[in-house]
């Protein structure tokens, strides 16, 4: 289910840098400590976090939510209806759609889908997310990939069209886990402990996960 957009928390600071080539309408909202770099175009309704990064010739439409500390690598336009939450990475050159079906005679500008990216997200490098679809907390979409369906928290999606093929932990490891069935897996790099059951894999609570759980 794809939720509102989540509202724009006050007081807003606007300390950001941006490079003299780019262009942030007025109206725009910008968070702190966000860098937007060469030849980028910010739309006016446009809400962006603290410490993001923008890289070059990237675009952001009027209805679109940034979260916190999200990196957009060089290319990517962010449509209306998108919207991306904390943490979130898009790869250089990665499509994001807001028309499922579109005719260049026929507007449908009515009809656009909303595609939401939960926390941790990665979408890697030239990979296609079609519209109206919700992709999971820290799932990772591999380079190329095709993604036309809900994605599962942490899932690694690889292909055209894109199959889950595995889990990938917060940190971004391979996690050695069945795809269903039950089990218990540890991230080689952070020692965080994961558990699968019932098709959906959960990071287990710990006083450090606490604070990055609470919004999953
Ligand atoms: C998915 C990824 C993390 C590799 O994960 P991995 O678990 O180490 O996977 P491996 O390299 O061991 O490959 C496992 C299999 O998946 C295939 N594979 C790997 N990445 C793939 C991809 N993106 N699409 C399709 N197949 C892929 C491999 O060819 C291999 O297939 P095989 O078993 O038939 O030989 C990596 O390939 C990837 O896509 N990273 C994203 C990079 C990116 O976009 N960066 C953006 C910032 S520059």
């Amino acid at each position: 289910m794809i939720k509102p957009y989540p509202p724009t928390p006050e007081p807003f600071i606007m300390d950001y840098s941006i490079h003299p080539t780019a262009i942030a309408d007025e109206g725009a909202q910008i968070g702190a400590d966000t860098r937007i770099w060469h030849w980028t175009h910010i739309c006016a309704g446009a809400r962006i976090g603290r410490g993001c990064s923008l890289g070059q010739g990237v675009y952001v439409g009027n209805r679109v939510r940034i979260g916190d500390r999200v990196k957009i690598q060089n290319n990517v336009s962010v449509y209306d209806n998108v919207t991306l939450e904390d943490d979130v990475f898009c790869g250089p050159s990665m499509v994001f759609t807001n028309v499922y079906n579109p005719r260049s005679a026929i507007s449908r500008k009515d009809d656009y889908r909303n595609t939401l990216v939960r926390r941790g997200a990665t979408l890697g490098a030239n990979c296609t997310i079609v519209c109206g679809i919700e992709i999971g907390a820290h799932a990772f979409i591999g380079a190329g990939a095709l993604v036309n369906r809900d994605c599962p928290p942490f899932a690694l999606m690889l292909g055209v069209p894109a199959r889950q093929v595995g889990w990938m932990s917060r940190f971004g490891e391979r996690l050695v886990l069945p795809l269903t069935g039950d089990g218990e897996c540890v991230c080689p790099h952070t020692g965080e402990h994961y558990r699968l059951g019932d098709g959906a894999l959960a990071l287990l609570e710990t006083s450090d996960t606490k604070e990055l759980r609470k919004d999953d």
